[in-house]
């Protein structure tokens, strides 16, 4: 990271961020307006001391009755304070907390609607990140940073010119070891800011290799490896650990050095402060007249409130710059256009289901096309099957006819029209798509089948399910339809799962199924099922199927054999059969023989 070479300060990203308090300006100014008056009150206290001091303590005869009253006037600032400093830490952590809420919504928006390109090269940890960890530290800027400081910076300037104005040659004694302090600040700070972005390195390292493990446990179990990859964890765990003692090692010579500042600050200025005593010349400046013993006390206070809010800036300045750098990254992924374009205005309630690619060439971006000038058309309501060996592109196909890619040339017609002449949403509204490995989400199996569109019954879902032969399964589980699916519904078999993506495509009652049929071999009465399953699937709907199964295949209407990308042969399973081309070679070496073996 170049974050090293970059001023303390990016103004135009703090600027930016402050621009997110908009819609909650009221509370913005409302807090800076508490932190103003806050940093008066705190103020108010020592002035009240050293008048109380030499008004009614200094002075005889002793005033007992003006003693008391000033004993609960100053109760009674505390008091106030105490309540408006509550007021002012609930205000700027609400503030940090809906900024961040707003934040995390339009990070998750622009995720949910980025194209699949965009999944395809960045991890997943990445995204999460952005969306939690990288926000949270904007947070802190709100609620931890930005206000509060302006709160400590005027804290510091009203006591200093407290100082000036009750003694300024008292003043400038106890301020006399400032630029030690400063210096020592600088010098944590950027210490501090290094071992701080160790930390975070670390700390990324150690999530990223504990979600891989843990979601791939079953192959460290299988093939041992745990000796290994706990060496592994041990390392990463080492350097975290160190990376945490040098930013705690910071901390712990800065506090002590602020302490020393602070101790050497009361001896100056006591010494000052009785020098002019012993002298008795009052300075002219005095707010009172005998003002000796109530300028030590009131110096004592005001000394402490001077260092407290240095020692916390420093740290505060951390916090933002944290939340700076955080920003950035979240600013850089929200400015990303990762939207396709949706352009097209159709949107029609049904589509008939015609389809035709023409002349179509595509490419994932790099540099080899992955499907060359492929040319097909198929009528309503016929089912297409795409075979050919791994790799040829026949998810592709359907990945294009979905408009999860665009295509680069040629185009793809469904009723004649252009599909980016569809709203994309439409188009995908019609349409089912059942992949070859089944996604389920934690929640019930109703929700799963669903996808917690609520304009879709009970009813139709049970009927989905009986029309597919899963109903049977599905009300043995505990729950029935309310059973909860785990991540991923790894409490599920691979056929359950795969009986329940079926019903999900069947209960949203497509114009056009897509299917992706898993290859993976499965006993032959679930095989039964899965055929029937996919009959009824495909039933008086136009559907393109990536087959594996030899009985999907001869039903199907038409037949594209892709190879390499290309089309190699088109047609029905008799003509090409009879045509003993690349068909046929695939017909007899795989189907024939997953035929006999199921
Ligand atoms: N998201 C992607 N990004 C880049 N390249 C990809 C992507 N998906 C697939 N490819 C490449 O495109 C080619 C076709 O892949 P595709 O998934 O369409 O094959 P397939 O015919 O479905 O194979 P299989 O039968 O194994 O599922 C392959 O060379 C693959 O490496
Ligand atoms: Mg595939």
């Amino acid at each position: 990271m170049s974050e090293q070479k970059k001023p303390v300060f990016d103004w135009a990203l703090l600027n930016r961020i402050v621009r997110l308090a908009t819609p909650y300006r009221t509370v913005f100014y409302g807090s800076l307006l508490l932190s103003a008056v806050l940093a008066a009150l705190s103020i108010a206290r020592p002035l009240l001391v050293i008048y109380t001091v030499d008004t009614y303590i200094a002075r005889r005869p002793f005033q007992a009755e003006g003693l008391r009253n000033m004993a609960l006037l100053m109760a009674v600032l505390l008091f106030a304070e105490a309540a408006l400093r509550y007021g002012f830490n609930y205000l700027t952590a609400w503030l940090g907390q809906s900024i961040v809420k707003d934040l995390r919504t339009a990070t998750f928006n622009h995720l949910i609607h980025a194209k699949l390109a965009y999944y395809d090269r960045t991890p997943i940890g990445t995204s999460t990140t952005r969306t939690i960890t990288d926000i949270e530290a904007i947070n802190d800027i709100f609620s931890e940073g930005l206000i509060s400081i302006v709160a400590d910076l005027l804290t510091i300037a009203a006591v200093l010119g407290a100082m000036f104005y009750t003694n300024w040659k008292v003043a400038l004694a106890s301020v006399a070891v400032l630029p030690v302090l400063l210096w020592v600040t600088r010098w944590f700070q950027r210490g501090v800011k290094r071992a701080f972005q160790d930390e975070r390195t670390e700390i990324g390292r150690m999530n990223a290799f504990l979600q891989e493990r843990i979601t791939g446990m079953r192959i460290i179990q299988i093939f041992h490896a745990e000796e290994q990859e706990r060496k592994k964890f041990d390392a990463i765990n080492q350097s975290l650990l160190q990376a945490n003692l040098r930013s705690i090692w910071y901390y712990s010579l800065f506090f002590p050095a602020v302490e020393i500042c602070l101790a050497v600050a009361i001896g100056l200025m006591v010494w000052m402060a009785s020098h002019e005593i012993l002298r008795g010349s009052p300075s002219s400046t005095q707010i009172v007249t005998l003002g000796d013993v109530g300028i030590i006390s009131g110096f004592l206070l005001m000394i402490n409130m001077l260092f407290r809010p240095l020692r916390i800036i420093a740290d505060k300045v951390n916090i933002i710059q944290r939340g700076l750098v955080a920003s950035e990254r979240v600013f850089r992924l929200l400015d990303s256009p990762l939207r396709p374009k949706d352009n097209g205005r159709l949107s029609p309630d049904r589509l008939q289901g015609h389809i035709a690619f023409r002349d179509v060439w595509f490419s994932y971006g790099r540099d080899e096309w992955v499907i060359k000038n492929l040319s097909f058309s198929i009528n309503a309501g016929e089912t297409l099957a795409i075979v050919g060996p791994t790799g040829s592109g026949k998810t592709t196909v359907i990945s294009l006819l979905g408009r999860f890619y665009e295509v680069q040339r040629g185009n793809i017609l469904i009723d004649g029209t252009d599909i980016r002449h569809y709203k994309m949403a439409a188009l995908r509204r019609r349409m089912a798509v059942v992949l070859q490995d089944v996604f389920l989400f934690d929640g019930s199996i109703h929700d799963n089948i669903t996808l917690r569109n609520p304009s879709i019954t009970r009813r139709e879902v049970i009927h989905a399910a009986s029309l597919i032969g899963a109903h049977e399964f599905i009300i043995k589980l505990p729950g029935g339809y309310d059973y909860r699916v785990m991540e991923r519904g790894a409490t599920l078999s691979v056929g359950q799962r795969q009986l329940i993506s079926f019903v999900r495509a069947l209960v949203h009652q497509p114009d056009i199924l897509i299917l992706d049929e898993a290859t993976s071999s499965i006993d032959s009465e679930s095989e039964a099922i899965i055929q029937q399953a996919t009959e009824k699937l495909v039933e008086g709907r136009t559907s393109v199927v990536i087959a594996h199964r030899l009985s999907t295949i001869r039903h199907a209407h038409k037949i594209l054999v892709l190879q390499r990308g290309e089309l190699a042969e088109f047609g029905t399973h008799e003509e090409l059969y009879r045509a003993n081309g690349p068909y046929r070679r695939l017909y007899d070496m795989q189907f024939a023989r997953s035929h006999y073996t199921t």
